[in-house]
């Protein structure tokens, strides 16, 4: 075995001198020792990410300080460090680690980190000039993802002041922003006109043939899951050997098309059915971020003589990954995307058409060692009608709470004019202060409160570690820690494909729903959590009770981590205090109270709810909530999330009682976008503080009871 695993590495090393990147290995320590901010571009696959950080371990970088390169996906920080390990003779975890939310794989020895973008910005509120670092890497800068966005704005900040950037340090900390291919003169601009270093391309000519199945009115994912497995097994029988990539949306669609693969390819007869006699069998394999990981680990391995492979991905094929021997592209022209949904005033994960420059991107994985071929399901006029030029990055789109909190507690009050690449509309910051003045994150003058700061160590949603704050004051927390774990990782639930099966499942979750005493969908996820953690053979019970144990295990272990995280917050400071009399089941519901009234719903007629946040959303619950069909029991509930289809579903559903709400309620309407506006911009003064508090009172006084208005 041993031996194997050595023959393996050589040949790994063999290829990575293969790769565009590695005849620039000198100059590039070089120009990173010569600039503090240096843009590094070349095409996907050319070496940026796995040797990088590899050269600059070799020139010495280490002896100031970490190497720390930042990943917009988990999975890319997960198995880029894998590899990187590999290729460095180490055990994962020594001198090559990884770190992304809720797994830490770094010891003492690590030098060479690998992280998500959003782990670097929570070690930026600890340590603002980042003295463990030597060189940081900002990884996938084209992405654009929202905490990429915002830790390119910081260093900007930082490094452009020398007094803030050498406080703390030996040696002045040195950024590298890596992006393929894309915007890189914008980026250069944006940090003070650094120079740009390009890797030259090697790439082959793909061809992209458009097909009609999918026009501008398809969104239905049945109809582009079924169209996409049809295609990959045209290309799998008519064209010549090599690797096929298909391009989907998300884990149920992709589950559903490999197995719809499976199916199809079984009763392929290879004597007669394929053109290349090459060619004798399939491979099928899914990619997406919450797979574990060993099972990722196979997707870069070659297929055995005479197989051809078929990865079937989400979007984090497109450029964080590099599978070689990719021949065929097979492209949906579907994402899925958060999106601050206006129509409901949340942000919401919603499957859209890809951009332009992102289908282009696509259709580039095949041509990385040879000419290939891009195999579109869509139809010219989609391309025309539904795709726009290119993909607007997150922080333009998304809910923007944690991140402002996060500069807020590093000393950015001007939220305004911090230096973004590209500037979020003012309604959406304006939107955020709103969120974390009606969570106490904030008070009226924009500065953080004790509560905030606190806050702002959990690495959950504002609202949940608002309910789990309050929970904890109420000495409970042992009621909610267990409900934001399971919020926290995948969708716990097992719903099997056959029909039988399905309806076995769902009489299984009903009893757990019945058993839970109080029957609500966190209580639901409080009862699975507990029994399965008393049981004696606990992936059994999951088995028995159709409940994922792999995300089970997971929340086992983000429970845990939270409560080190309030631990460390109590025994630290002077942690607030309440009390409380009454029953548990009120108490639980109460504590929810205070992170979500912003996501409250009463019944209107039927089963149709309306949400009480100023967007009046008309809402039905979600087939999959123990609530469902209950509805005409129901009066107010509050919500955890929205899902979006021909209706709104409002999803982990819990009735209350109006009166838990009715003094929180009238935060939802009191903030006042003038006084917002100044408070961003910093420019607020006693005055206007003292208007807007009369105002308010007097607006109470008229209000009158609160039912009435609502
Ligand atoms: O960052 P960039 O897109 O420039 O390239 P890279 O991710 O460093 O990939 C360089 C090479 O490493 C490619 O040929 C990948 O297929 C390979 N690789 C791999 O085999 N296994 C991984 N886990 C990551 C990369
Ligand atoms: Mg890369």
């Amino acid at each position: 075995m041993s031996k194997r695993t050595k023959w393996d590495t050589k040949g790994d090393l063999d290829e990575s001198k293969n790769l565009p990147i590695y005849q620039h290995k000198a100059t590039l320590q070089q120009a990173v020792k010569d600039n503090s901010f240096l843009v590094v571009t070349g095409e996907t696959g050319s070496g940026k990410t796995t040797q990088l950080p590899q050269y600059l371990h070799q020139a010495g970088f280490w002896s100031n300080g970490k190497i720390g390169i930042t990943q917009p996906r988990r999975v890319a920080a997960i198995t880029v460090a894998q590899r990187v390990s590999q290729e460095m003779h180490c055990s994962l975890g020594r001198e090559v680690g990884y770190q992304v939310r809720f797994d830490d794989c770094t010891t003492q020895d690590t030098v060479v980190k690998y992280m998500t973008d959003g782990c670097l910005l929570r070690e930026i509120l600890a340590d603002p000039v980042l003295s463990q670092y030597s060189v940081v890497i900002l990884d996938e800068a084209h992405e654009r993802s929202l905490n990429t966005d915002i830790l390119l704005g910081l260093l900007k900040q930082t490094l452009s002041s020398p007094d803030k950037a050498s406080k703390g340090r030996c040696v002045p900390l040195k950024v590298v922003v890596m992006s393929a291919t894309l915007e890189t003169d914008k980026l250069s601009v944006f940090l003070g006109g650094c120079p740009v270093f390009t890797i030259p391309g090697r790439t082959f000519p793909v061809t992209s043939k458009f097909s009609c199945a999918i026009g501008p009115k398809d969104t239905e994912s049945s109809v582009y899951v079924k169209e996409v497995v049809k295609v990959a097994l045209d290309v799998h029988t008519s064209e010549m050997a090599g690797d096929i990539l298909v391009f989907l949306t998300g884990q149920s669609e992709i589950e559903k098309a490999c197995d719809m693969l499976y199916e199809k390819a079984e009763s392929i007869d290879y004597r007669y059915d394929v053109q290349d006699h090459k060619v004798e069998g399939l491979l099928i394999l899914p990619l997406y971020g919450s797979m574990p990981t060993d099972q990722q680990k196979q997707i870069f391995q070659p297929p055995p003589p005479g197989i051809r492979k078929c990865v079937v991905a989400t979007n984090i094929a497109a450029t964080s990954l590099t599978i070689n021997g990719i021949k065929y592209i097979v492209d949906s022209g579907f994402v899925k995307q958060l999106n601050h949904n206006s129509r409901v005033g949340m942000d919401i994960l919603e499957v859209v058409p890809i951009s332009k420059s992102e289908a282009l991107q696509r259709a580039g994985r095949a041509g990385r060692t040879s000419a290939g071929k891009c195999f579109r399901i869509y139809s010219p006029a989609f391309w025309e009608k539904c795709m726009p030029e290119y993909t607007v990055p997150e922080i333009q789109r998304t809910s923007l709470t944690a991140v402002i909190l996060t500069l807020k507690c590093l000393g950015v009050h001007d939220v305004i004019r911090f230096p973004y690449l590209d500037r979020p509309e003012e309604r959406f910051i304006l939107e955020a202060l709103k969120q974390l003045y009606q969570c106490d994150a904030i008070d009226r003058r924009g500065k953080v409160t004790r509560l905030g700061e606190l806050m702002v160590e959990f690495p959950l949603p504002p609202g949940l570690t608002r309910a789990l704050l309050q929970a904890a004051s109420l000495g409970c927390e042992d009621l909610l820690l267990p409900v934001a774990a399971m919020l926290s990782v995948e969708n716990i639930f097992i719903r099997p494909g056959h029909p039988e099966k399905q309806k076995e499942a769902d009489k299984k979750h009903r009893q757990l729903g019945v058993q839970a005493g109080s029957c609500n969908d966190f209580t639901m996820l409080l009862s699975v959590f507990e029994k399965c953690k008393a049981s004696d053979a606990p992936s059994a019970w999951c088995k028995d009770n159709y409940i994922h144990w792999r995300a089970l295990k997971s929340a086992f272990s983000v429970e845990t981590q939270l409560r080190e995280i309030l631990l460390r917050l109590q025994k630290k400071r002077d942690f607030p205090m309440e009390k409380f009399d009454g029953n548990k089941s009120e108490l639980f519901r109460r504590c929810l109270c205070t992170g979500y009234f912003t996501n409250v719903a009463r019944r209107s007629v039927g089963k149709v709810f309306c949400t009480m946040d100023g967007h009046g959303s008309m809402v039905h619950i979600h087939p999959s909530s123990t609530l469902f069909d209950q509805e005409a029991q129901l009066d107010w509930v509050i919500f955890h999330d929205l899902l979006v289809t021909s209706r709104i579903y409002i999803r982990t559903v819990c009735p209350i009682r109006y009166d838990w709400v009715k003094d929180l309620l009238p935060k939802l309407h009191e903030v006042d976008v003038y006084e917002l506006s100044s408070v961003a911009r910093e420019e607020v003064t006693d005055e206007e503080v003292a208007k807007w508090v009369t105002k308010e009172a007097a607006k109470r006084q008229t209000e009158g009871s609160a039912e009435d208005v609502f």
